[in-house]
């Protein structure tokens, strides 16, 4: 019997098994446009479901892909995965899991660091199906107050160094003249510390002019950021009959302290420098820095 019970069976079972399959079946969406974190900042990184099924029972990955075989974040038959984890998430990563039975997979990041950005995927594996998206994450920092300091007689004039720290992205230094004219300056010397952020350093030999007013700028166009500091030199210390017999440091975090701060700082190094001669006139041990 070509129509008997077995062939309905069969029937009914497909079916059952096409329909299991349509509905096994999701999409995984997320921003269109790159998430912009400033640095600190708590973030949410949207990623859920159509439709709107449950995540229960089903594995999230949260991965950053400038890592392999590390992830953001996991979640595998109702628990959290540690292993394998990116060091430098932990403790800053979490689901909300009262949205995870309606599809919901948005991650939160907290206290965001340089090293967090990068391109970011959401995936989302069930038994018979998985999908994903991307994500673009940018991370900015404004960094310091550029802090100069004088480091001497250098080559014929004076060598001046600036620094500023805690950047991202990487920003310019440049060393400008009173008329905003960029000075030729020393390479910069760049640094990325373990969270992510630059800091920047860069020397400079200045000669004595009418002014002796300097600008360090330090700018990062993409975020469209910048910050400054201006010294004034005074001529004094241009003199080259005056003995360098050390080097000393004095440094400003403001241009507007400088004006107040250097009288201070040029009575206070000539005290010194009357201390340290006589100082070496009786041990004659001090080094020449100079
Ligand atoms: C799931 O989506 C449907 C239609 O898109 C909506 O009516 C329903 O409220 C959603 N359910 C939850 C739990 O968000
Ligand atoms: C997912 O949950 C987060 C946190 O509650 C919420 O901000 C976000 O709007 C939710 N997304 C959707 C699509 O429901």
């Amino acid at each position: 019997m070509a129509t008997g019970p077995d062939c309905q069976y069969v029937t009914l079972l497909i079916l059952l098994h096409s329909l299991t399959s349509e509905s096994a079946k999701f999409d995984v969406l997320g921003p269109t446009e790159p998430i912009v974190a400033v640095t600190g900042d708590d973030i949410i990184l949207p990623c859920y479901l159509k439709p709107n099924i449950s995540v229960e029972d089903m594995t999230v990955d949260w991965l950053n892909l400038d890592f392999i075989d590390e992830h953001v974040y996991r979640y595998q038959n109702g628990r959290i995965i540690q292993e394998d984890q990116i060091p430098s998430y932990k403790g800053r990563t979490s689901l909300f899991k009262e949205e995870l039975w309606r599809g919901n997979t948005s991650l939160k990041l907290t206290r965001v660091q340089g090293t967090d950005e990068g391109l970011y995927e959401c995936l989302i594996k069930s038994q018979r199906w998985y999908e994903y998206v991307q994500i673009q994450v940018h991370v900015k920092a404004v960094g310091s107050r550029p802090v100069v300091s004088i480091e001497g007689h250098r080559e014929g004039g004076m060598g001046l160094v600036c620094q500023s720290e805690g950047w991202h992205p990487e920003p310019d230094l440049v060393w400008l003249d009173s008329k905003g004219v960029s000075l030729s300056a020393g390479p910069p010397e760049t640094h990325r510390d373990i969270k992510g952020f630059y800091t920047v350093k860069k020397h400079v030999i200045v000669q004595e002019t009418d002014t002796n007013l300097f600008t360090c700028r330090v700018q990062q166009r993409r975020i469209n950021e910048e910050v400054e500091t201006e010294v004034h030199i005074p001529s004094e210390l241009f003199d080259y009959t005056t003995p360098w017999r050390w080097s000393f440091i004095v440094s400003w975090s403001l241009g507007v302290i400088t004006v107040i701060g250097l009288p201070l700082a040029v009575y206070w190094i000539h005290k010194k420098k009357a201390y340290l001669w006589t100082r070496n006139d009786r041990t004659d041990d001090l080094p020449d820095l100079g």
